[in-house]
C-alpha cells in the first residue's frame, strides 16, 4: 500500500527480537482456568486463544524495539557493544510492562494498561516522526491518529478484544454470522453505550418505575422451590444508584434486570412443564435418607432419561429395552448413587439405590464402546446394527431413569414417574429448528442413528422452553425500546444495524446479550447433554463438551427455570459478568461479516489474526446449531447478518474432504484460498508493523513424513510464503493447560505458534539450494542456541524454549531464511517446496541420525554442558530416548552416583579403551575417544583409533557430531571445548588419511572453513 520508489521506514519491533515467552505462556495457560467474568463466557467458541497471548503478541507487534534507530541507520551492522547494554535495559523495561500486562488481575487495571497504551503510543510517535518527509506522510503517518487493528479471522474476538484494550480502534471479521455476533458484543456495542447508567436504574428511581418495581418485586421472593434470590430488580438497582458506571457495567446490569424480568415471564408460561416433586412416605419407606423431606417439594434439577430400542431377542420384541451408557448419579464419596434396574416379567422399572455401587452401575447396559449394549430383558447383545435399524426406522424411543431434585443437603435423587413422563408428554412445541446436519460423522453422529436435523436434538418440552426465551427476546426488546426512551435515550428510530445510538438501538444491543443467554441455555439442553456424576460435578453437561456433537444414549433433561448450572438464571449472570469485564475504554470497535479472501477491512491498519487450522474443527458446522436459534430470536435485529437459513460454509477455510470431494481437493481449497487471504492481508496492512499470525498445533501433528509438522501446517507455511510474507520470527506459545498441553493422544490443541510476517520486496532476490542450505548453517546454530539456552545474542537472560517446541520453534529461522527470497532454486531450476526447506531446516535438529545413547548425550549437552543434573530428569529424557541410565553409564559416557549425572568429560575417557571389547559403542564415545586420542597422540593416535572397524562404521557420524557441539560451545563461550571439537574436525582429513595408510597426512583446512562446513 505504499510507493515503491519511497519505502517507509519500519522500525524493528519488540517481537521481531525478543518476548519474556515464559511469563507470557504460564498466565495464558493460567487464564485457561478462569471463568468468572472472562469475556469468552459470552458464548462458545471453538480453538479460543487466550486474551494474555493476544495481548502479548499486539504490544510486542507495536512497540519499537530499543534497537530500532540503529538498525534503521544501519541495516545489517551488528549493534555495537557500547550501545548493547542501553538496549539491553530499554527492553527490560518493556519486559517488565509485558510482565504486568498479561496478568488476568490486570484486565481491567487502569494503571497497568495505560502504561502499555503509552508506550505503543510512544512508538508510533517515532515511527511517524522517522517517515515524516515521506509523501504519504499524511495518509500514512498521523502522529494524532493510529491505525486500527484488524483481525480478518475473528471467531471469539481474542484478539480485536485486546487490541481495543490497548486502545487501537478495533475491527473484527469473520465469515460466520455466530462469531459475528459474538464480536459485536464484545467491541462494537459496549463503546456505544459505555459509561451510561443502566435503564432499568434510571426507571427504579423515577415514578414511572412505579410497575415495574411491583414486578421486579415479584421475583425477589423465588416460587417456593423454584431456587434462590437472583441479583436482580429494581431493589438492587436502587442499592447501586449513585454508583459511577464505568465501560459496559450499565449495560451488564440491564442484561441482569431484564434478563430477571424474562426468566419470571418464562416461568409464567412453562412453569407448569417443571414441576416441583413431593417426597412422599411411599418414596422414603425403603430410602432411609429421603425420610427428611417427606412432605416436602422439591425442585427438580434434571429429568434423566435412557434411549430405548426394541430388544433383539424375538421373545422381547416388544419391549422398548434403554440404551444405558451408566447407571451412576452420583459418585460423591458417601453419596453414592444409581439407578437400579428391576426386571418383572416382560417388563421393567427403574428404582434408585444408594451405598456402594456395582460395577454394572458404572456400565449401564453398555458393552463396549460405540453402540454396543445389552437387552436388559435377556441379557442378549445389542449390536450397533440393531440399533442403526431402529433408529433409522424411526423406533428409538425415550424412558425416564430418575429424577434429580435438589434438596437442602444437596442433591436427592429419585425414581421415575408416570406423571413425570406424562408431563414431559405434555410438551407440544409450535417451532423446532429445521436445519440437516453435515453427514460428516468425524463432528457429527447423530445422523447416523436417525437424528438427522438439528431439530431432532431436542426433547418436546425442551423445545417448548427454548422457543419460549426466544420469543422473549422480542418481548423484551420492546420493553427495553420504551424503558429507554423513558430513561431519556435518544429517540433515534436507527437500529443497531443501521449505525443508531438511541433507545432502538439500546434495546438491540440487550436482546443480543439475552440470546447469548439462551444459548448457553441451548448448550445444556439438547438430547445431547449427558449427566454428569463425578464428584465435584453432579450436574448435567453441556453439549459442545467435545468440538463435536457426538450421540449420547442416556441423558438430561434440565430444568431451566432452577438455579442449577446452565439455567436462564445463571447464564443471565455469566453474560452479565462477562459484559462487566469489558474494557472500560470508549475506543471504538466494529465487527463484519466478511470472507477474509476478498475483504478491503484490512486497508492501512495494523493486521493480528488466527485463521483455522487446516482441517481441526469445522466452526460453520458445529456453530449451525447455536445460528438457527439466534437466528430466530435475532432475525429482526440483524436481517442480513442473520439472512441465510444456516451459517455460510462453502467459503469457509477449513480443509474438510467431506464438504470437498476428497482430501487432496480439501488441500488445494486451503492452500489457494489461506494463499489470498494472507496476500490480501500483505498488501493491505499498514506497513508500519509486522503482521502476527497464529497457528496451533494438534498433538498428532508433530508426527508427520518430515518430522515437521502435518500436511495442515506445511499447507499454511506454503500459503504465506506464496502470499508474499517472509517470516522476520516465530513464538512457538503454550497456550493451553497443562494437562492437554501433554496431550494424550487426543488431538488437544497444544501449541500455538505465532508468526511474525513482513510484506516481501517486490525485488526480492532468488538462491540456489546451496545458498540457502549455506545460510541455514550459518543461522541456525545461534538461534537454537538462543532458544535452548534462554541467553540472547547480547549474552542476556530471556525465556528458553520448552524442548518439546524445539522442532517447531527451529522452524521460525529456517523459514526467516526461505521467506526472505523470493525462490529458492532446485538444481533443475524449479522452486523448492515449503515441505522440502522444512525437511532440510528440520534436519539440523534431527538426532535420528544419532543412536538413542548419543540423542541422550546431545540433548543432555544442550541443557547442562558437564555440568551435573538431577538423576530423575536424565531418566525421564533417557526413557523418551529409548536407552536407560544404567545403559549410558555401562557404555561410559555419563557418571551417574548419589541421584546426579553427569556427562564424562573428554579427558576422563579411559585411555585404554578397546573398541573390540565393547558391547556398545555410541557415537558420542567414539567421538570423545577420537578426542582424547588427538589430544595424547595428534592425528596418528586419532587415525589408529578411527582405522578400528568398530570406529571406522561411525566415522561421518562422528564428525557431523563433532560440528554440532563445535558450534554449541563456540556460542555458549566454551572455548576449550569448541576448540577441541574445532581442532578435530578441521584436522579430519589428515586423521582419515592417518587410519588408511602411512602416508603423510594432508594439511589441515583452515578453520573458518569448518565452522561454515554444510552439515550435509
Ligand atoms: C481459529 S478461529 C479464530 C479464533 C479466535 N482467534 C479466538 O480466539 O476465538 C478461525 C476463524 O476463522 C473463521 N473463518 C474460516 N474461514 C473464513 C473465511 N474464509 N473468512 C473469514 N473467516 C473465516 C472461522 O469462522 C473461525 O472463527
Amino acid at each position: 500500500m505504499t510507493n515503491a520508489n519511497h519505502p517507509i521506514k519500519a522500525p524493528k519491533k519488540l517481537i521481531e527480537v525478543a518476548l519474556p515467552l515464559d511469563l507470557i505462556n504460564v498466565a495464558a495457560a493460567r487464564e485457561k482456568s478462569i471463568r468468572h467474568g472472562h469475556p469468552s463466557t459470552l458464548h462458545l467458541w471453538w480453538a479460543r486463544r487466550p486474551l494474555a497471548a493476544a495481548r502479548a503478541v499486539i504490544f510486542g507487534q507495536l512497540v519499537n524495539d530499543p534497537s530500532w534507530r540503529w538498525e534503521l541507520d544501519h541495516p545489517g551492522q551488528p549493534v555495537p557493544g557500547h550501545l548493547k547494554g542501553g538496549h539491553a535495559n530499554a527492553r527490560r523495561h518493556l519486559f517488565k510492562i509485558l510482565e504486568d500486562l498479561v496478568l488476568w488481575e490486570n484486565t481491567t487495571n487502569e494503571v497497568v494498561l495505560e502504561r502499555a497504551r503509552a508506550e505503543i503510543r510512544k512508538s508510533w510517535r517515532e515511527t511517524c516522526e522517522v517517515n515524516a518527509d515521506h509523501p504519504q506522510a499524511a495518509e500514512l503517518f498521523n502522529p494524532d491518529k493510529m491505525p486500527g487493528l484488524h483481525d480478518p479471522f475473528a471467531g471469539g474476538g481474542a484478539i480485536p478484544l485486546e487490541a481495543q484494550r490497548l486502545g487501537l480502534e478495533a475491527f473484527a471479521s469473520d465469515l460466520n454470522p455466530v462469531a459475528v455476533l459474538i464480536n459485536k458484543a464484545m467491541i462494537e456495542i459496549p463503546p456505544k453505550f459505555a459509561g451510561r447508567p443502566p435503564v432499568s436504574q434510571s426507571l427504579g428511581n423515577s415514578g414511572k418505575a412505579k410497575s415495574g418495581q411491583v414486578e421486579m418485586a415479584g421475583l425477589e421472593v423465588p416460587a417456593k422451590g423454584r431456587g434462590k434470590k437472583k441479583a436482580a430488580g429494581s431493589a438492587e438497582a436502587a442499592a447501586t444508584a449513585g454508583k459511577a458506571w464505568s465501560g459496559a457495567t450499565g449495560l451488564a446490569e440491564d442484561v441482569r434486570h431484564y434478563g430477571a424480568w424474562m426468566r419470571t415471564e418464562a416461568e409464567k408460561r412453562i412453569g407448569h412443564l417443571y414441576p416441583p416433586i413431593e417426597v412422599t412416605a411411599a418414596m422414603a419407606k425403603e430410602r432411609h435418607e429421603l425420610k427428611p423431606y417427606v412432605g416436602q417439594s422439591l425442585t427438580v434439577i434434571a429429568w434423566l432419561w435412557a434411549r430405548t430400542v426394541k430388544s433383539p431377542n424375538p421373545a422381547f420384541r416388544h419391549v422398548d429395552v434403554p440404551l444405558a451408557s451408566t447407571f451412576m448419579l452420583s459418585s460423591k464419596e458417601g453419596k453414592e448413587a444409581w439407578v437400579s434396574p428391576i426386571v418383572e416379567g416382560d417388563s421393567y422399572r427403574f428404582t434408585i439405590r444408594v451405598g456402594t455401587p456395582s460395577e454394572e452401575a458404572k456400565n449401564g447396559t453398555k458393552l463396549s464402546r460405540g453402540a454396543n449394549f445389552r437387552c436388559l430383558m435377556s441379557g442378549a447383545a445389542i449390536e450397533s446394527a440393531h440399533i442403526y435399524t431402529e433408529a433409522r426406522q424411526g423406533r428409538m424411543s425415550s424412558r425416564l431413569m430418575a429424577i434429580v431434585a435438589e434438596g437442602d443437603r444437596g442433591r436427592v435423587y429419585l425414581a421415575p414417574s408416570a406423571e413425570a413422563e406424562d408431563i414431559a408428554k405434555l410438551a407440544e412445541p409450535t417451532w423446532k429448528p429445521d436445519l440437516l446436519m453435515p453427514e460428516n460423522p468425524r463432528w457429527f453422529s447423530p445422523p447416523g442413528y436417525g437424528l438427522t436435523n438439528y431439530g431432532d436434538l431436542f426433547t418436546p418440552r425442551q423445545l417448548v422452553a427454548l422457543t419460549t426465551f426466544s420469543d422473549l427476546v422480542s418481548d423484551v426488546r420492546d420493553k427495553v425500546r420504551s424503558d429507554a426512551l423513558a430513561a431519556g435515550l435518544p429517540d433515534d428510530p436507527l437500529g443497531l444495524d443501521a449505525g443508531g445510538i438511541g433507545a432502538v438501538a439500546y434495546a438491540d444491543a440487550l436482546s443480543l446479550y439475552l440470546a447469548f443467554a439462551i444459548d448457553r441455555v441451548v448448550d445444556r439442553h439438547s438430547t445431547i447433554a449427558t449427566w454428569d456424576s463425578s464428584p465435584s460435578k453432579l450436574q448435567l453437561r453441556n453439549t459442545f463438551a467435545r468440538q463435536a456433537i457426538q450421540m449420547t444414549w442416556d441423558f438430561g433433561e434440565g430444568n431451566p427455570l432452577c438455579d442449577s448450572s446452565g439455567t436462564f438464571g445463571p447464564s443471565i449472570e455469566w453474560v452479565a459478568m462477562a459484559v462487566d469485564s469489558l474494557p472500560k475504554l470508549q475506543t471504538a470497535g466494529s465487527a463484519a461479516q466478511a470472507n477474509a479472501q476478498v475483504q478491503s477491512i484490512s486497508t492501512g491498519k495494523f493486521v493480528s489474526s488466527d485463521p483455522p487450522y487446516y482441517d481441526n474443527i469445522g466452526y460453520a458446522d458445529l456453530s449451525d446449531f447455536f445460528y438457527v436459534w439466534l437466528r430466530r430470536s435475532l432475525r429482526a435485529v440483524f436481517p442480513t447478518l442473520l439472512a441465510t437459513m444456516a451459517v455460510p460454509k462453502a467459503e469457509e477455510l477449513v480443509a474438510t474432504p467431506y464438504r470437498h470431494g476428497s482430501k487432496d481437493k480439501a488441500e488445494a481449497f486451503f492452500l489457494d484460498g489461506m494463499t489470498s487471504a494472507m496476500h490480501s492481508l500483505a498488501i493491505q496492512a499498514h506497513p508500519a508493523a509486522p503482521l502476527t499470525i497464529y497457528y496451533a498445533f494438534k498433538q498428532s501433528d508433530t508426527k508427520s513424513e518430515s518430522g515437521t509438522g502435518s500436511t495442515g501446517w506445511e499447507t499454511f507455511l506454503e500459503a504465506v510464503h506464496r502470499a508474499g510474507l517472509s517470516l522476520t520470527g516465530t513464538w512457538p506459545m503454550r497456550t493451553e493447560l497443562g494437562n492437554r498441553m501433554i496431550g494424550s493422544g487426543t488431538n488437544a490443541l497444544a501449541s500455538s505458534i505465532i508468526l511474525v510476517c513482513r510484506p516481501r520486496p517486490a525485488d526480492a532476490p532468488t538462491t540456489s539450494r546451496r545458498g540457502f542450505l549455506r545460510e541455514l548453517n550459518l543461522a541456525l546454530p545461534a538461534a537454537l542456541d538462543e532458544m535452548t539456552q534462554g541467553i540472547d545474542e547480547h549474552g542476556k537472560k530471556q525465556s528458553p524454549v520448552a524442548p518439546v517446541d524445539l522442532s517447531q520453534a527451529i522452524i521460525g529461522p529456517g523459514m526467516a531464511v526461505f521467506s526472505k527470497y523470493a525462490a529458492v532454486l532446485e538444481a533443475d531450476g524449479s522452486p523448492m517446496s515449503v515441505k522440502t526447506a522444512l525437511q532440510l531446516i528440520n534436519r539440523f535438529l534431527a538426532e535420528d541420525d544419532f543412536d538413542h545413547d548419543t540423542q541422550f548425550c546431545l540433548h543432555w549437552f544442550h541443557q547442562y554442558g558437564w555440568n551435573e543434573g538431577a538423576f530423575g530428569e536424565a531418566d525421564v529424557l533417557a526413557r523418551a530416548k529409548a536407552t536407560a541410565v544404567s545403559a549410558l553409564a555401562q557404555a561410559g559416557v555419563i557418571h551417574s552416583a548419589a541421584g546426579k549425572v553427569r556427562l564424562v568429560k573428554p579427558a576422563d575417557y579411559p585411555a585404554d579403551w578397546d573398541p573390540e571389547d565393547a558391547t556398545r559403542i555410541p557415537i558420542w564415545e567414539a567421538l570423545h575417544q577420537l578426542i582424547r586420542a588427538f589430544r595424547e597422540g595428534g592425528e596418528t593416535a586419532a587415525g589408529t583409533l578411527l582405522g578400528n572397524p568398530e570406529v571406522r562404521g561411525k566415522a561421518e557420524a562422528a564428525r557431523q557430531l563433532a560440528y554440532r557441539l563445535y558450534t554449541l560451545c563456540e556460542r555458549r563461550g566454551f572455548a576449550e571445548d569448541a576448540r577441541a571439537y574445532n581442532e578435530l574436525v578441521t584436522s579430519w582429513d589428515a586423521i582419515e588419511a592417518a587410519s588408511t595408510s602411512n602416508a603423510p597426512a594432508p594439511a589441515p583446512a583452515p578453520r573458518q572453513q569448518t565452522a561454515q562446513g554444510s552439515y550435509r
